[in-house]
């Protein structure tokens, strides 16, 4: 057993009831945090084994990015600067990326995989989900979805993501439902679909959720991106973990997820490199949706993992404060992935939770190079995250 005692915490942010704290201390034992508080209120009667001083920086729960496409060949750089000269976004680059996808083979999936991983950590992310979709056939998903499963916490799969090329939408979705989702459904906990106009329509998008559900798979949605549609009405028919992007909402979208259980996650770097508005975050709160905040790094829409710059636009751009920035990048995206605190620092799997700092919870943290978290926003754009541990262990700096 090793407890580690961290001081020198000049702003711990729990996202908790216990709010935010200054000159504090916190302690972990193997991967748990087992005491938040004043830093002259701490416990005497602790076997520490480490003590890191942290001399007078923050402390906040490490990113949950529950929302990424990171197994993917291939770029679009080319596509990126031709939408910057005008054209819009079109979902058909997702083919180009699924053709170098494919190819790639497992060895290089997987390090390309790894790579993005510690990219992402370097800016604070502890916890991540990825969706498959980029191999778009039943051998290239499930390579995808067995590396994923490797190093990545929650999968979806994502084979609804487009109609490959050339291929039938009808016999497409017959493989979906069918081989891929059966051959797939042991690596992942969820399923997704691209609900919007040039992908699936409702009708579709249904049965390919049902299909999952009817496999023991969660349900989560692409939906609202590029115009209204049925994204939103049918993520809360169907008891979605969460619909994502959501840029484009009727009064009735607002209300139906305000009233539900499913999070509105927000994907903010997404919105500004398609040149789409912003979701309407504000909106949303105010109603009394939950929010997440998160990446969507993938390599047509959004070719970026940092949240820091995730949550500074939250606030700068979309009217968040930086307290509903903070917890919907953190316990936010922690509910969306059903990996939130729901007592005593556990999730409702009995986990240790993510996305808060609670007695119980995953020693995930990440400590910024500033003396309180309004420097994100502050001095957008700055190197700001000095280390990142994700169960207690440090990933980075
Ligand atoms: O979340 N919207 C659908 N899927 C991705 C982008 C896919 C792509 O263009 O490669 C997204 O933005």
């Amino acid at each position: 057993m090793t407890t580690t005692l961290f001081t020198g915490i000049a702003e711990l942010r729990t996202v908790s009831d216990a709010g935010t704290l200054s000159d504090a201390a916190l302690i972990t034992t193997d991967g748990i945090i087992d005491w938040v508080g004043q830093a002259d209120e701490l416990p005497d009667d602790y076997n520490i084994d480490e003590t890191i001083d942290l001399e007078g920086r923050t402390v906040l729960p490490g990113w949950v990015d529950s929302h990424t496409h990171m197994i993917f060949d291939g770029d679009r750089s080319a596509e990126f600067e031709a939408r910057m000269a005008g054209e819009s976004y079109q979902a058909g680059g997702i083919a180009v990326t699924m053709e170098a996808t494919r190819s790639a083979g497992e060895q290089r999936l997987e390090q390309l995989l790894q790579e993005r991983i510690a990219a992402a950590r370097a800016g604070g992310t502890t916890t991540f989900e990825t969706k498959t979709g980029y191999g778009l056939n039943t051998e290239s998903e499930i390579e995808a979805a067995k590396v994923a499963a490797r190093h990545v916490d929650d999968v979806t799969f994502l084979g609804a993501h487009l109609v490959p090329p050339g291929a039938d939408a009808e016999e497409y979705l017959e493989e979906v439902v069918g081989p891929m989702l059966e051959g797939i459904a042991k690596h992942v906990q969820w399923i997704d679909v691209f609900c919007e106009r040039g992908a699936f329509d409702e009708e579709q998008s249904r049965r390919v959720l049902q299909a999952g559900i009817d496999k023991g798979l969660g349900v989560r949605v692409h939906g609202n991106q590029l115009g209204e549609g049925p994204g939103v009405s049918l993520a809360v028919e169907l008891g979605a973990a969460s619909v994502d992007h959501v840029n484009y909402l009727s009064d009735e979208d607002v209300e139906k997820l305000a009233a539900s259980e499913t999070v509105a996650t927000m994907l903010p770097a997404c919105d500004l490199s398609t040149r789409e508005p912003l979701a309407p975050g504000r909106r949303l709160l105010d109603a009394g949706a939950t929010v997440a905040i998160a990446s969507n790094l993938n390599p047509g829409t959004s070719y970026t993992s940092a949240m820091n710059f995730c949550v500074t636009t939250a606030v700068l751009q979309q009217h968040l404060s930086l307290d509903e920035a903070l917890e919907a990048a953190t316990a936010g995206g922690a509910k969306a992935l059903r990996r939130h605190n729901v007592g005593e620092g556990k999730d409702p799997q009995g986990r240790p939770a993510k996305g808060t700092l609670v007695p119980g919870a995953a020693a995930d943290l990440h400590v910024l190079d500033a003396p309180s978290a309004i420097h994100l926003a502050y001095r957008p754009g700055m190197p700001m995250t000095y280390q990142t541990y994700v169960a207690g262990q440090r990933v980075f700096g």
